[in-house]
């Protein structure tokens, strides 16, 4: 989607329809807001009219679209809901439910009246940036394996208008800084959407490859000889019974700051997960595809943190295997060693992600000596239990770096709640024969033995993992609940949020 800005006022007839922002209205009667007297005249009064039958309500998802007499495009107006309530998310899923209410219906260019959605709890460039995520984000569609498609908006103008003129430059700033951000969303929800049929572990590193040389990071990618060379027995046993042999793929950053600090970014990047021996049931199995959505997260961020030069240096670890049932698969029982030297008990083969992650944090901690250190993985079925399929689960042993996302994370909507870890669940994870077992004996907090377990590899580095088994992708059932700039399957979750902190001011 193209994206451009216009210091102008929507002049009506450039665009095939342009938007404006409507508050949710009281019961008592109410002028037409000024705002909208121009788009009254260009519409022949008919915007008037629609407002005066109470047509037009304000209510959030409402979308009122009128023609205008002379045929030159139609006057869309946007409920926002009561304005007191109103809020950065609010404009974000405004924008998509636009975008995807036009869809199919003949409009290829479109102009949000920018002023009509700036408001005390919403500045003019956070207004630029919601709709640019809304817009973009509301905007995609996984064609890969379609024939036919229906065609929407290609293109996008925020209007200023006088006031908002002012302020042009920071404002233009903030559109082609979050274009990239978005789109660059849209980038890793096309590749976290492929199959396990073409997305294998070394597809991944192709894929890797080919983004290093385009926005130029260092790759390191270790194959399964290599891996074994490493004494890496977490990934090599995981993606043992697969004919697609694991990869751990390295990425850096060098960073935009002279003495910044390193962040490292580690990511569970499991390209199937049928449970092996320890198998899933069918139903809903195919879900698993999603389930190397952490290390496709990393790999967006890292692409972004390179296109923005976002001041630290980072890190990004893709940990990445296949786990299927075979004669060479790894059992139950089985006990493994990985990169640090540590031992799993595997009790249950479908716990597999915190194995393949054990060699990948214990890689990056002694290689790299990150002053944080974030993991993000679909790892449990009772983080979405816990939480719910939106809400992504935080654990950390270092406050401030906790604070940090919660802070991104409010800013991009991305919702993640912190959990606590306590020696019960230290108790838990401990093998009778190894040092950590994979599975408990127990099954309460499953979140939080999971993140017990990962504890055991970053030494006292400062850490903090997202469960993102929830929010990584929607399916159909769940997908009309969820906001309007999601759609059903990968959602990219936490690449915006990642990308937003590694760009504060206090990432350096
Ligand atoms: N990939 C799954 C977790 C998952 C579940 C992700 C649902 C997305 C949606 C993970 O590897 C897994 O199977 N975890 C088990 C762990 C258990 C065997 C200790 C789980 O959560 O049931
Ligand atoms: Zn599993
Ligand atoms: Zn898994």
């Amino acid at each position: 989607m193209k994206l451009a800005l216009d210091r102008r006022e929507a002049t009506l007839g450039s665009v095939d329809a342009s938007v404006s922002g409507v508050f949710e209205r009281s019961e008592k009667p109410d002028p037409l807001p000024r705002g909208l007297a121009k788009e009254d005249a260009a519409a022949k009064g008919l915007v008037g009219q629609a407002w005066e039958k109470r047509e037009v309500r304000g209510r959030r998802k409402e979308l009122t679209v009128l023609h205008r007499p002379d045929g030159r495009g139609r006057v869309v107006l946007v409920g926002l809901g009561p304005q007191t309530s109103y809020t950065v998310e609010t404009l974000r899923r405004a924008a998509a439910e636009v975008i995807k209410g036009l869809r199919g219906k003949g409009v290829r260019t479109l102009g949000f009246r920018l002023s009509s959605f700036v408001a005390e709890s919403v500045a003019g460039d956070v207004a630029v940036r919601a709709i640019v995520d809304g817009a973009t984000l509301g905007s995609y569609e996984f064609l890969r394996y379609r024939t036919t498609h229906e065609a929407g908006v290609e293109e996008v103008t925020l209007h200023l208008g006088e006031e908002l003129s002012r302020e042009e430059a920071a404002l233009r700033k903030a559109l082609e800084n979050e274009s990239v951000v978005a789109e660059n969303v849209l980038w890793t929800r096309d590749l976290a959407n492929l199959p396990a049929d073409t997305a294998t572990p070394e597809y991944l590193a192709e894929e890797a490859r080919r983004v290093a040389k385009e926005v130029g990071l260092k790759i390191t990618v270790y194959d399964e000889k290599k891996l074994a060379e490493m004494h890496c027995g977490g990934l090599l046993a995981v993606g043992g019974g697969s004919a697609h042999p694991p990869r751990m793929i390295v990425l850096e950053y060098s960073g935009g700051a002279r003495s910044g600090k390193t962040v490292a970014l580690v990511g569970k990047g499991i390209t199937f997960d049928s449970g092996g021996i320890s198998i899933k049931p069918a139903l809903s199995m195919d879900h698993m595809k999603f389930d190397k959505s952490g290390a496709v997260a990393v790999l967006g961020a890292l692409r972004a943190a390179a296109l923005l030069k976002v001041p630290p240096r980072v890190i990004g670890v893709m940990a990445c295997a296949e786990n299927l049932p075979s004669g060479s698969s790894y059992r139950p029982g089985d006990v493994v060693r990985t990169y640090n030297g540590k031992t799993i008990e595997v009790l249950n083969t479908d716990a597999e992600g915190r194995v393949v992650l054990s060699d990948a944090l214990g890689y990056v901690v002694d290689k790299f000596h990150p002053d944080e250190l974030i993991d993000l993985a679909t790892l449990t079925g009772a983080c979405v239990v816990a939480l719910g399929d939106d809400t992504a689960a935080l654990v950390s042993n270092d406050d401030r770096l906790a604070a940090g996302l919660l802070d991104a994370a409010g800013a991009t909507g991305e919702p993640i709640w912190r959990m606590p870890l306590t020696d019960y669940h230290r108790e838990l994870v401990k093998s009778d024969i190894a040092d950590v077992r994979n599975s408990t004996e127990i099954p309460p907090a499953g979140l939080l033995t999971a993140s017990a377990f990962l504890e055991n590899f970053v030494g006292r580095t400062s850490w903090a993992h997202l469960d993102i088994a929830g929010p990584a992708y929607t399916v159909a059932t769940t997908r009309k609940y969820q906001p309007a700039y999601m759609n059903i399957g990968a959602t990219a979750f936490g690449v915006r949020l990642l990308t937003r902190y590694l760009s504060e001011p206090q990432s350096r």
